[in-house]
């Protein structure tokens, strides 16, 4: 199973940026950890902060034969239509993820263009989101 993770602006910036909300652990020690407790996975991941590139990278799933994809568009997720309409567009599902609660934060963080063609939306549990995604997929038929 082919299960690739696309984070979008200012989340390369994990363990450095606003650790009380994204906790201290850097996405890439994160990763390392999630390979080694889903070693059944063939795990990839992909980080931009430039919109087109998260859109170029969504279409590519599909010629990568990715069988599932998990999403944590970080700001993106509230403003690009454009990155909604390539999650509708592609035939692979995606799990939107966010470490924060974002129905706790901000009212400009309860507006997703994602969710309505996401598979599923998981929030506010912290890293431990992409971990319970990729529990989903491996264990949904
Ligand atoms: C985020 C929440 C977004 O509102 C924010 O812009 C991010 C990160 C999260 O993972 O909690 O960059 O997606």
């Amino acid at each position: 199973m082919k299960i690739h993770i696309i984070n979008g602006p200012n989340l390369n910036l994990l363990g450095k940026r606003e650790p009380e909300t994204y906790g201290a652990t850097s996405f890439e020690d994160y990763f390392n950890e999630l390979q080694s407790v889903f070693n059944e996975v063939e795990l990839s991941y992909f980080q931009s902060n430039v919109e087109g590139e998260l859109i170029n990278e969504l279409h590519q799933c599909l010629e990568n034969k990715i069988d599932s994809v998990i999403l944590n568009a970080g700001a993106y997720t509230h403003t690009s239509i454009g990155l909604g309409d390539a999650v509708a567009a592609i035939d692979v599902p995606v799990i939107e993820v966010h470490i924060s609660n974002v129905m706790d934060r901000e009212e400009f963080r309860h507006v997703s263009y994602i969710s309505k063609y996401a598979a599923g939306v998981i929030s506010g549990f912290g890293l431990k989101g992409y971990e319970l995604a990729i529990y989903n997929c491996t264990t949904s038929k």
